[in-house]
C-alpha cells in the first residue's frame, strides 16, 4: 500500500507549484478525478485482507478530505491573485480624458445666415422665404425690370423654361410678401441664388439676405440707420457704414453700401484695397413702382430694401479668401467653425 502521507505531500507539492486555476484544476483532477491517485487506492480495496479494510478505508477517506482542503486553501489564493491581476489590466484610469464624441458643426454660411436673423430679428424683423424657382413676374417685371430692360443683362440668368428661371436675387421675395401683406412690413428673406458667374468671389450658386421695411415716413437716414447697427454687431463696435450712389431698377434712389474695413479699421489694407471701405450691399428706397405693382399707395407709404450676399458677409469676417471653399465640403476648412 502507497503511503498516504507520500500521496499528501505529493499533492501539496504539485497544488502549490499550479499557478492558475487551469493547473490547480488539472492537479485535482490527477489526485481525486475518476482515473485518479486517490480512487485508484479505493479501487485497489478489494485487493486487500477483509479485516484490515475498514481502517484501511478510513485512512482513505482521511486522505481524500485532506486534499479537498489542501486544494480548496490552494484555490482560494490562486483565484484572489487572478483576480487582482485582472483588476489590474482592467484598471480605467479615470483621468484620462475620454474619446471625443464626434459631432457636427453649422456650416460657416447658416451661422452667418443665423446671426444676420439675429440682429435684424433683434430690430422687429420676420423671415419670409421665398421659392428658388421663380417666373420673369417676381424676378424681374414686378421689380419694375421689364423684358428688354438692359438692368437684366446684370445678372446672368438661369432659364429653366421661357417663363420660369432659377431666381437670381431674393428681391423677388419682396413682390410675393406685398402682395400678401400690406404695411407696416419688416422682412428679412434668406435664401439661394442663381447668377451664371464663377471667380473666387463668384459662385453660380449663393445666399443672399434681403431686407424691406415699409411704412409711414420711412427715410434713407432709417436705412442707414439700422445698417450701422448691423455693421457695429456684425463687424466691429467701431464700423460705419457710407452711402454710394448706384443703380436698381426696383430702387429709387438705390446705393451701394460700404462698411469701414474691420481689419485695419479704415485706414488702409489689402483687404480693403487701400480705400479704407468694403462694400457689402446694394440697397436703396422702394420704386414707386413696385409698390404701386403690389397695391400698395407710394403716396401713403415709402420703404427701404436692402440685399447683401452671406458668402460676402462671412468671407469678410472671417477672413475667407475663396468662395469655392463654401462647397468644397473640406473638414478642415468647416472645423474651424465649430463650437
Ligand atoms: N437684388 C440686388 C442684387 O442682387 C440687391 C438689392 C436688394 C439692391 C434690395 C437694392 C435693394 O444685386
Amino acid at each position: 500500500m502507497e503511503d498516504t502521507e507520500k500521496i499528501a505531500e505529493e499533492a501539496q507539492a504539485e497544488a502549490e507549484k499550479a499557478e492558475n486555476s487551469q493547473a490547480l484544476y488539472e492537479v485535482k483532477t490527477r489526485f481525486l478525478g475518476r482515473t485518479g491517485k486517490v480512487t485508484a487506492l479505493l479501487k485497489s480495496m478489494k485487493e486487500i485482507a477483509a479485516e484490515r479494510r475498514p481502517a484501511f478505508g478510513k485512512q482513505i477517506n482521511a486522505l481524500r478530505e485532506k486534499l479537498e482542503q489542501l486544494f480548496a486553501a490552494r484555490e482560494e489564493k490562486v483565484k484572489a491573485r487572478e483576480l487582482e491581476a485582472r483588476l489590474a489590466e482592467e484598471r480605467a484610469d479615470v483621468t484620462m480624458p475620454a474619446r471625443r464624441r464626434k459631432k457636427g458643426g453649422l456650416h460657416p454660411i447658416t451661422r452667418t445666415k443665423n446671426e444676420l436673423i439675429d440682429i435684424f430679428a433683434g430690430m422687429g424683423f420676420e423671415v419670409f422665404e421665398g421659392p428658388e424657382i421663380e417666373n420673369e413676374y417676381y424676378n424681374f417685371t414686378a421689380l419694375n425690370t421689364p423684358k428688354d430692360h438692359p438692368a437684366r443683362d446684370m445678372q446672368d440668368t438661369f432659364y429653366l423654361t421661357d417663363e420660369f428661371l432659377l431666381r437670381t436675387q431674393t428681391s423677388a421675395g419682396q413682390i410675393r410678401l406685398m402682395e400678401k401683406k400690406k404695411p407696416p412690413i419688416k422682412m428679412l428673406s434668406p435664401g439661394r441664388v442663381f447668377r451664371s458667374d464663377d471667380d473666387a468671389t463668384h459662385s453660380p450658386m449663393f445666399h443672399q439676405m434681403e431686407g424691406l421695411v415699409v411704412d409711414r415716413g420711412i427715410t434713407l437716414c432709417d436705412l442707414q440707420g439700422m445698417l450701422d447697427q448691423f455693421a457695429r454687431t456684425m463687424f466691429a463696435e467701431t464700423s460705419k457704414t457710407r452711402l454710394r450712389p448706384s443703380y436698381f431698377p426696383f430702387t429709387e434712389p438705390s446705393v451701394e453700401v460700404d462698411v469701414s474695413c474691420a481689419s485695419c479699421g479704415g485706414r488702409g489694407c489689402a483687404l480693403c484695397k487701400g480705400t479704407g471701405w468694403i462694400e457689402v450691399l446694394g440697397a436703396g428706397m422702394v420704386n414707386r413702382r413696385v409698390l404701386e405693382n403690389c397695391g400698395i399707395d407710394p403716396d401713403e407709404y415709402s420703404g427701404f430694401a436692402f440685399g447683401m450676399g452671406i458668402e460676402r458677409i462671412a468671407m469678410l469676417k472671417y477672413g475667407i479668401n475663396h468662395i469655392r471653399l463654401f462647397t468644397e465640403n473640406d473638414l478642415r476648412f468647416l472645423q474651424q467653425f465649430e463650437d
